[in-house]
């Protein structure tokens, strides 16, 4: 059994710092991708306030295939360059977004969700696909986020194998 303690989210650093420690120790020394990124979506869920939604989407060929992740059911397939998850896939970027209902192309997949951040997972150039993170908040996740998003999908780059078939496709 894993046990988290809650973390105070009111300095976001101490945060990050925090829930990539306790990612680290989730993962250990395993190496298999689905274990891992199914107990970060976890992990994610059960210690982010104010979420409603955390998981993964992969790349399969010219789109994004849903993964491993915590919340209502999602949409399946995502073409890379649609909403917000496929801007993230095709340009590589990180994308904040302060009001979904502001973001040309957003799917919905959760009529709750106001806010998002994506953060892509790219490995030796290649685009494994991206985390995904739905707030019911406006204006719930800033730079700080993505910094500490980043440095999470660093950790599990640096220790899963992910899978071959995951095609990629270079960045725009
Ligand atoms: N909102 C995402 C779709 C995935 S769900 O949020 C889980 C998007 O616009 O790409």
């Amino acid at each position: 059994m894993f046990i988290f303690d809650k973390i105070d989210i009111q300095d976001k650093k101490k945060f990050y710092a925090q829930l990539n420690i306790y990612l680290e120790n989730l993962i250990g020394e395993e190496k298999d991708w689905l274990p891992g990124i199914s107990n970060a979506s976890a992990l994610l869920y059960q210690l982010m306030p104010e979420i409603n939604w955390a998981g993964f989407y992969l790349s399969r060929g010219e789109e994004l295939v849903l993964g491993p992740f915590q919340g209502k059911p999602a949409c399946i397939r995502i073409p890379f360059g649609k909403g917000v998850c496929g801007t993230a896939a095709i340009t590589r970027k990180i994308q904040v977004v302060k009001d979904v209902n502001e973001f040309p192309g957003h799917i919905a997949c959760d009529a709750a969700s106001q806010s998002e951040i994506v953060v892509p997972i790219i490995k030796d150039e290649r685009l494994i696909g991206v985390l995904d993170i739905d707030s019911p908040v406006k204006n719930r996740f800033d730079e700080m986020d993505a910094e500490g998003l980043s440095s999470f999908v660093d950790i599990l780059n640096q220790r899963i194998c992910w899978p071959q078939h995951t095609d990629g496709i270079t960045a725009y």
